[in-house]
């Protein structure tokens, strides 16, 4: 099916506008059966030269296009995409395991970011603003910033890479893209599809290869002068070290330990049906998934029962059968991280009700499963409830108060996503304002957050920028402020 889908057996890097072959690859596998798809280029440093000499060239003349113009490209990005919606969809669901309901989900995050980010591209505001002495006219403007880096991680392909390229792309920057070499389809999809709209050569590069060659190459670059990164904490902090040094300006989205509530008041059928969804959605891989359900003790036992029995309920398989609800994990590494999780779950005293194990039955078979896992009466200082795991796994955590509740959702070192289930109007408006993290959600569960609203979090999460919304464009443009005398 991938052969049929894909009509490629071995991916080029894309620079100025040419495929180019690299001779050093690896596999690109499925983890829903641990096939190869097909292979990727491991690309040496000396690539990123070459992409960063041809954004240079191609970005003087791009940033001359007035940004309607640049934005018309946008527009035929988002309506191609648009029409392959079903095909790259699919594509991603065998790169990355996600349930084929998700991938359409994620694809559409992409088209509607470049519907939206192509509308900016008529508003791009700097402002107007009354000048302090006589005959002088003050205004500011949105600048480009020249060629900009992005990385991407693996856990959403396409939607993140829309995130970052689309408002670079339309305020007048040329990128050099890294993509993860877990997941490069999307990356090799939508170059295609830069090149079918019309993108002029040059003002998207995509170099395949490794985070310590390619990645650090670009961050090292001298002629990047941003670098747009979402991935892991680690991975985070060495690059924006990195970047401080040279005085880089840097984009960090990282890590989550998003928390549900659920108070004594809640609509429990409501809280069930969103914990279900964003913890076990994408098997737990989502920087926005829930892996801590704060519950008050009145509803805890009920609430225990009714998550258990919907659990049961979810079907494990490849993604790509339309009755499968709970897909593979990336790799072997991700499992044996959650693996080890578990067993320091268990030494810290929380009690597993559900899962725990690894699925390695006939019909699992070549692919990376995971039970989904409840664990319940974990306390706030466990490893468990403070450190990302990155799978489906979810801890209880019982407590008193709504005051507790806040508290406790806010004792962890990140701060991404939160949400709150109460049937009180003053517990929604005293939550919106004390819960220390990017984004709240009120009676919905901790993940899908749209492209039209700023997304990032407080803390560990991020260094305060944002991906999508115009605040997005933040990042990829500098302030100029012009004065003039008459
Ligand atoms: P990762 O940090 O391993 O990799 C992310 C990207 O960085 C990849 O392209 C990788 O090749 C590259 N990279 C690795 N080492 C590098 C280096 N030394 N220099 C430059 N680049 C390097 O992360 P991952 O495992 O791909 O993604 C999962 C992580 O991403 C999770 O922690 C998740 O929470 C986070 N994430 C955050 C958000 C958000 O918006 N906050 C969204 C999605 C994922
Ligand atoms: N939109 C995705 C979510 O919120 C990233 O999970």
């Amino acid at each position: 099916m991938a052969e049929t889908l894909l009509k490629a057996d071995k991916l080029k890097n894309f620079i100025n506008g040419e495929w180019v072959e690299v001779k050093e690859t690896t596999a690109v596998v499925n983890p829903a059966n641990g096939k190869t798809i097909v292979e990727v280029p491991l690309s040496e440093g000396a690539a990123v030269n070459s992409a960063v000499e041809s954004a240079k060239k191609a970005q003087k003349e791009w940033a001359q296009v007035p940004a309607p113009q640049r934005a018309e490209v946008l527009y035929r990005v988002g309506q191609i995409m648009k029409e392959r919606k079903e095909r790259l969809s699919q594509l991603l669901t065998m790169e990355n395991g996600k349930v084929i309901e998700e991938a359409r989900g994620e694809v559409q995050e992409g088209i509607d970011m470049a519907f939206y980010m192509a509308g900016e591209g008529r508003r791009l505001f700097g402002q107007t603003t009354p000048a302090e002495l006589k005959d002088k006219f003050a205004m500011s403007q949105r600048c480009p910033v020249g060629v900009v880096g992005i990385i991407t991680p693996w856990n959403f392909p396409i939607a993140i890479a829309t995130w970052k390229s689309f408002p670079a792309i339309v305020a007048g920057n040329a990128v050099v893209w890294k993509p993860a070499t877990e997941t490069p389809i999307m990356a090799y999809e939508l170059a295609k599809i830069f090149e079918e709209a019309g993108l002029p050569k040059g003002i998207i590069n995509v170099v395949f290869g490794k985070g310590s060659t390619v990645g650090d190459a670009m961050v090292n670059h001298k002629d990047i002068r941003v670098i747009s990164f979402t991935g892991s904490n680690d991975t985070g902090r060495s690059i924006a070290s990195k970047c401080g040094e040279q005085l880089k300006k840097v984009s960090l989205e990282m890590g989550g330990k998003n928390a549900v509530i659920v108070m004594d008041d809640a609509d429990l059928s409501l809280a069930v049906e969103g914990i279900l969804w964003s913890a076990f959605g994408t098997s737990g891989q989502r920087c926005t998934a829930c892996s801590r359900v704060i519950v008050h003790e009145d509803v805890k036992e009920t609430l225990q029962e009714r998550l258990l029995a919907e659990m049961e309920k979810l079907t494990i398989g490849d993604g790509l059968d339309e009755s499968i609800k709970v897909g593979p994990i990336i790799n072997e590494s991700g499992l044996e991280k959650i693996k080890k999780y578990i067993e320091i779950g268990k030494e810290e005293g929380a009690k597993l009700l559900a899962g725990g194990y690894e699925l390695t039955e006939d019909n699992h078979a070549g692919g990376n499963y995971f039970a989904p896992t409840l664990f319940t009466d974990a306390t706030p200082e466990m490893r468990i409830a403070q450190e990302e795991i990155f799978g489906p796994v979810v801890s209880l955590i019982p407590v008193k108060s709504f005051e507790e509740a806040i508290e406790v959702n806010n004792g962890v070192s990140y701060g991404l996503s939160s949400s709150i289930f109460t049937s009180d109007v003053n517990k929604v408006f005293k939550a919106q304002r004390d819960l220390d993290t990017g984004i709240v959600y009120v009676n919905a569960g901790t993940t899908g957050a749209e492209i039209h609203l700023p997304f990032g979090g407080t803390k560990g999460t991020g260094n305060g920028h944002r991906d999508s919304g115009v605040q997005a464009l933040d990042v990829f443009t500098e302030w100029k402020a012009v004065y003039v005398d008459f």
